[in-house]
Parts: structure tokens; C-alpha cells; sequence
């Protein structure tokens, strides 16, 4: 008799799309905390979190508590029709906790692509320009803006285009490859300084109305800028009436061990994009901003059907809640150095690691063939994958090369569960990576 994995397998592929892949044939029944059990009844750590949507782990008794309640009450009305107290609670506590001390606004939709696209829409009706400039190695959401917003052909963008006018993008402070041969911190972080040196050649200050970045690029590869990175680029940003906006949908809901992971960099940016994990899995996103910049559009000018669904407010509602409580920005920085000890120990031992980089628990290693000429060791960190999900590991790769591992545990994760998956992950290393 064929296996339910067998059934679903060819179901789905007879039924959806193969351009909608999967990193594997392994069919979700159940989920708790950092660990997800299939059809077959097989258990697997998870390190991915639904490609870092589960900080707060799955099925959280609180977040599943909200869930239900609000579900029983009513779940929807539309806000644009008529709204409700979830919403207008959770916007204030979002206010609250972005950085900056200005007054702030917030606007719901559904996925971190339309928070993206919200967040140019209103930059570019406050500004009355309409440049954006984002950066190389960027990932910005998969819809026709916001695939123009993001760097990597293949897959994202390849076969997809015309994309939007009006979008340039700059090289990344990705230190470890950087464009400009340069040494940090030697280089004084020259990749900011070219902005300027950009606006000469590509398009001026005038026209343009924001800089967009994630504050460690996610799907990029965990790319991490030194300190000074952000704080020169917004200078320069204020000095010509641009407005940044940190995408922190990935880095965001205290990944990096921070509420935003701008917070490690003393900015506050004009404008914040937030999804995945403040909802714990439920789709809910969210632009928060100035409120002198958020409130310039004309009623009406924003909106959309389902944003904010009243069942994901009262979710993202559980998730603070579940931060306070459970001090989960403490635990994510206790994670993060039982992690990072583990990684920088690999890379003592393992001649494939070229690099470790990340804040707090958003960790990765880079894999390369050699260390000499970094070149980009893609099928091997493949195969670390495939290896580890053998043995009942879920982890990620990512970057522009797809040659970096990626560490997404969700932040409830317990040691026991941690040390199983790191051990996992060495075992892969041994085998793969000598
Ligand atoms: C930084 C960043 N921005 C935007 C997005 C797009 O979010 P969504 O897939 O919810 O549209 C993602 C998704 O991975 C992301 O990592």
C-alpha cells in the first residue's frame, strides 16, 4: 500500500503548481513548539520556522487560545467597513515599540510583499518623488514591485519581467565579498559613501523618494552590515529628503535578539515593514511609520479587504504578550551565543565554513570550496540540508549563491532540542564538509 506521503505527493503534483516547490516531500500533520511531526508520524527539529515565521514557536497555547476565541466571536467585517478594538490595540502597541520617539501610524495588510509595496506607495505620496534605491542581494517579496525591489534573477525574478521603472539598486555591505575589494573597517564603510557617488551617475536625490533595506538581508544571506553602515546611509538619506525603509519582515518580532534588528544600529527609520512572526504564522503585516509621513495619504488612498484580519491582530496581540511574559528578547540572546559558540568552534574544524555572520539568533555560515578563492560552495550546503533533514533536522539555505545555512529556530526552543539539531548539523558538517 502506498505511504500518505506517496499519495500527497503525487496528488500535488498532478493538482499544484511545480513553480509553488517545496524543500521537501515531507507533509506537515502537526507542529508544536520547535518541533513538527509529519503524516507518517515522523518528528523533525525545526530550524526553519516556516522560513522565520515562528519565533514564538507553533502552536502556541496563547496564540492558539486567541485564535480560537476570535474565531468564535467573528472572523471578519472589513475595516474599511467597520473596524474593531484588536486592530486600533494592536497598531498602539506596534506605535510603541518601533523605534523612535516621533509619533507613529500603522497600516495593516495581509503578506510582507504588500507591507513592502505600501510602504513605497507612501513614500513616494509624501515625498511627491518617485525613485527608490535598494540593494543588491535584497529580498523584498515575489509581486511585480516588490520582485523589482529584490536583487536575485534566478529564481525570483528570471522569465517575470518588465519590471517597475524607477528602481535602482546599489551594492550590499556584504563585507565578506565586497564590491569594492575593500576591507572593513579599513574601508570606512565606502559602500554607504556611494550613495552619494550614485546619486551622480544613476539618479539624483530630487527624484528620489526612499531608500529601502533589510537590516541583515535574509534570503541574501544573512548579510550583515558593520554598526556605522546604517547610521551614514540615513544621514545621507536626511540630508536629501529621502526616507528609509527598513524591511525587518525577516530580522524583525526579535529575531536578532532586539525587537527590530535596526534597534542594534541606533536608527530610526522613517518607516518599518513587519510580517511573518508578529503574527506567529497568521497573515498579517504591517507598515508603522512617522506619523506625519503615514497620514499624509488621503482617506481611502490605503486599503484593502482583509487587512487586518480581526483572527491575526488577536494573534500578534498573543506574540507580544508571549514576549513579555516568557522574556523571550532574553532567551533569543541566550540562544544566539549558544549558537554562535557552536558555529565559530565549526569554523575552527571545518575548512568549508568561509564565514559566520548575524545578530543574536539570526545565524548563518557561508560555505565555500576554499577559503583562498571563496569560491561559493552551493550542492554542499545542499546536501547539508538534505543530510540533516534525513535525520530529522529542518534547516534553510539562502543567499544569492545558495551556499548559506541558516539558523531559524523558533525562540522557545529548548536546549535538549537546540543541542539535538546542532549535533545534527555537525554530523552533516563531518560528512559534507572536511
Ligand atoms: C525581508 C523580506 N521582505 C519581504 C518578504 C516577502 O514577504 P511575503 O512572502 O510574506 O510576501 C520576505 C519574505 O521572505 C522577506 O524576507
Amino acid at each position: 500500500m502506498k505511504s500518505k506521503t506517496a499519495m500527497l505527493s503525487e496528488l500535488r503534483t498532478r493538482v499544484i503548481t511545480h513553480g509553488h516547490a517545496s524543500l521537501a516531500s515531507v507533509y506537515v500533520d502537526s507542529a508544536c513548539g520547535a518541533v513538527i511531526r509529519d503524516v507518517e508520524g515522523r518528528e523533525y527539529i525545526d530550524f526553519a520556522g516556516g522560513i522565520g515565521v515562528m519565533n514564538v514557536g507553533h502552536s502556541h497555547p496563547r496564540v492558539v487560545a486567541a485564535i480560537k476565541e476570535q474565531a468564535e466571536k467573528f472572523t471578519h467585517t472589513c475595516f474599511m467597513v467597520l473596524p474593531y478594538e484588536s486592530a486600533v490595540k494592536l497598531a498602539d502597541k506596534l506605535c510603541a515599540i518601533a523605534p523612535g520617539s516621533f509619533p507613529k501610524s500603522t497600516f495593516f495588510v495581509n503578506s510582507g510583499a504588500e507591507a513592502v509595496e505600501n510602504a513605497v506607495k507612501i513614500a513616494r505620496y509624501y515625498t511627491k518623488k518617485p525613485a527608490i534605491i535598494a540593494l543588491e542581494h535584497s529580498f523584498h517579496g515575489r509581486t511585480l514591485l516588490t520582485l523589482s525591489l529584490t536583487s536575485k534573477i534566478k529564481p525570483y525574478k528570471f522569465g517575470f519581467g518588465p519590471f517597475m521603472p524607477e528602481i535602482y539598486h546599489i551594492p550590499s555591505a556584504y563585507c565578506y565579498r565586497c564590491h569594492f575589494g575593500l576591507k572593513y573597517p579599513e574601508c570606512e564603510v565606502a559602500c554607504a559613501d556611494y550613495l552619494n557617488e550614485f546619486f551622480i551617475n544613476h539618479v539624483s536625490p530630487e527624484s528620489t523618494a526612499a531608500f529601502i533595506a533589510e537590516p541583515i538581508q535574509g534570503e541574501g544571506g544573512f548579510i550583515t552590515p558593520p554598526r556605522e553602515y546604517f547610521t551614514k546611509v540615513h544621514k545621507i538619506c536626511r540630508d536629501h529628503g529621502i526616507l528609509f525603509i527598513a524591511d525587518e519582515i525577516q530580522s524583525g518580532t526579535g529575531r536578532t535578539g532586539k525587537m527590530f534588528a535596526i534597534e542594534h544600529y541606533g536608527v530610526a527609520p522613517e518607516l518599518i515593514t513587519m510580517a511573518k512572526s508578529f503574527a506567529a504564522g497568521m497573515p498579517l503585516s504591517a507598515v508603522v511609520g512617522k506619523k506625519e509621513i503615514m497620514d499624509s495619504v488621503h482617506p481611502q488612498g490605503l486599503g484593502g479587504t482583509y487587512g487586518p484580519n480581526p483572527v491575526a491582530c488577536q494573534a500578534a496581540l498573543a506574540v507580544m504578550e508571549i514576549f513579555e511574559k516568557e522574556r523571550l528578547l532574553h532567551k533569543a540572546k541566550a540562544i544566539g551565543e549558544k549558537i554562535r559558540e557552536c558555529l565559530e568552534s565549526w569554523q575552527n574544524e571545518f575548512e568549508i565554513i568561509g564565514e559566520i555572520r548575524g545578530l543574536g539568533p539570526m545565524l548563518a555560515m557561508e560555505l565555500v570550496k576554499d577559503r583562498q578563492s571563496k569560491e561559493p560552495a552551493s550542492d554542499e550546503a545542499k546536501a547539508v540540508v538534505r543530510f540533516c533533514l534525513d535525520r530529522g533536522l529542518v534547516v534553510l539555505t539562502c543567499g544569492t549563491f545558495s551556499n548559506v545555512i541558516r539558523l531559524l529556530p523558533p525562540l522557545v526552543i529548548t536546549d535538549e532540542q537546540l543541542e539535538r539539531g546542532l549535533s545534527i548539523m555537525e554530523e552533516a558538517l563531518t560528512a559534507i564538509g572536511k
